[in-house]
C-alpha cells in the first residue's frame, strides 16, 4: 500500500472527470502540477482555481533565507509546476495559455510530454556509464525555445573539471556556515519519512540506518567533504554538463527559466535521460560572476548534469488540499 506522502504519484489519467464540472477538471490538472521538481523539495506553490483558469503563486512561507536568499530557486520551482500544468492541460484537451504578471507569455511545447510527468525524477546518486546520443541532446535543446533564455552544453573534461571546482568551492563556503547547514538540513529526511516534503536520503544513496541520524549530523558538522565527493561523481561521470542562462535576472525570468527547465526534463525523461542539479555556486554572488565569465551568455541560472540513470523511488509530495487556496 502506498504511504500517504507518496500517494500523489498514483494519479491515473483514467480518473480525469471528463464530464464533470470545470472546477473538478481544473483541480485534476493540479495533481500533475504538484509532481514538479522543486529546490530541496519544498514545493513552494499555491493555486487558486477560477471559472476557466488557474492562478499559480509562489509560497514565500517555504523560502530558504540562507540557502536561496534571492528566491531564485523558489521561483524556478514555481515555473516547473506551471510547465506541468500546461502539459497536463494540453493533454486533456485544453489549449493552455500561460501569462506572467509582466505580460510575458511562455509558449507551451507542442509535444505530448504528459506521460513523462510521472516518470521524471532527479538523479542524486550516480549515473550509468553510457553516453547520451547527440540527437537526443539536440532534441532536448529544442525545448529551450523562449526568448532571452539559453542552454549551453559543457561536455568536455576540462569544462567539467572547472565546474566541479566551482561547485566544491561553493560547498566549502556554504557548509562551513551553521545557518546554511541548519536551513538545508531542515529539508533532509530519513529514508522512512512520513513528511510530505523534503529530500529523503535514499535519493542520495544513503543507507536506511545511516539516514536516521544524518539530518542532525548534517546540521551539526561541516560535511562538505562527502557532499563534494558525491557531486564530483555526478559531474565527472555525467554524459554532459549544462548551464541555463538568461538575458534578464528577475523573479519572472526565473519562473520562465523553470518553465523551460521542466519541459526540457520531461523531454529528457522520454529517453531515460535524467538530471542532477548544482544550485550552490549560483547562490554566491562571486561564484555566479565567475560562472558568468566562463559561460559568457548572460546571467547563469542553473548548472545541471545529464546522464543515463535507472528509475528510482520518487520523493514525497504534499496533498493537493494543502496547496489549493480556498475561495470564499
Ligand atoms: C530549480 C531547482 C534547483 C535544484 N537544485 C538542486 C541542488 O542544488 N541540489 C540537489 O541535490 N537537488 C536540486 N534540485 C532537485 C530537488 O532536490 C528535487 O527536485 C526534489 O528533491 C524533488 O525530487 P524529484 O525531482 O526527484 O521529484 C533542484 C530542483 C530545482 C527545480
Amino acid at each position: 500500500m502506498t504511504a500517504n506522502n507518496y500517494k500523489a504519484w498514483d494519479v491515473s489519467e483514467a480518473d480525469y472527470p471528463a464530464n464533470g464540472p470545470m472546477e473538478e477538471r481544473l483541480k485534476f490538472l493540479l495533481r500533475y502540477a504538484i509532481l514538479a521538481p522543486s529546490g530541496p523539495n519544498t514545493q513552494p506553490w499555491k493555486y487558486a482555481i477560477h471559472d476557466h483558469s488557474i492562478s499559480v503563486f509562489a509560497d514565500l512561507s517555504r523560502a530558504l533565507p540562507f540557502v536561496d536568499p534571492s528566491n531564485r530557486t523558489l521561483y524556478m520551482s514555481v515555473g516547473c509546476a506551471i510547465a506541468n500544468l500546461a502539459v497536463a492541460g494540453a493533454h486533456f484537451g485544453f489549449a493552455p495559455k500561460v501569462s506572467l504578471p509582466s505580460g510575458r507569455r511562455p509558449v507551451p511545447g507542442q509535444d505530448d510530454l504528459f506521460p513523462q510527468i510521472q516518470r521524471r525524477h532527479t538523479t542524486k546518486d550516480r549515473y550509468e556509464n553510457a553516453e547520451i546520443e547527440p540527437f537526443i541532446l539536440e532534441e532536448i535543446e529544442r525545448n529551450i525555445n523562449l526568448p532571452g533564455l539559453y542552454l549551453s552544453y559543457l561536455p568536455d573534461k576540462d569544462a567539467k573539471a572547472k565546474m566541479a571546482d566551482l561547485v566544491s568551492r561553493a560547498h566549502q563556503t556554504q557548509l562551513a556556515k551553521k545557518e546554511f547547514r541548519h536551513n538545508l538540513g531542515d529539508w533532509l529526511r530519513g529514508n522512512w519519512t512520513t513528511e510530505p516534503d523534503g529530500m529523503p536520503l535514499y535519493t542520495f544513496g544513503v543507507p536506511d540506518v545511516v539516514s536516521l541520524g544524518f539530518p542532525a549530523a548534517f546540521k551539526e558538522f561541516d560535511l562538505s567533504l562527502p557532499v563534494i565527493y558525491r557531486d564530483s561523481g555526478l559531474i565527472h561521470d555525467c554524459s554532459t554538463l549544462a548551464v541555463l542562462t538568461t538575458d534578464q535576472d528577475d523573479k519572472q525570468t526565473w519562473t520562465m527559466c523553470g518553465f523551460a527547465l521542466e519541459n526540457l526534463l520531461l523531454r529528457a525523461t522520454f529517453y531515460d535521460v535524467r538530471a542532477s542539479f548544482f544550485s550552490q555556486p549560483i547562490g554566491l554572488a562571486y561564484l555566479r560572476e565567475e560562472l558568468k565569465m566562463q559561460v559568457n551568455r548572460g546571467h547563469p541560472q542553473l548548472i545541471f548534469s545529464l546522464g543515463m540513470a535507472k528509475p528510482m523511488r520518487p520523493s514525497p509530495r504534499r496533498p493537493l488540499e494543502d496547496v489549493i487556496i480556498k475561495q470564499s
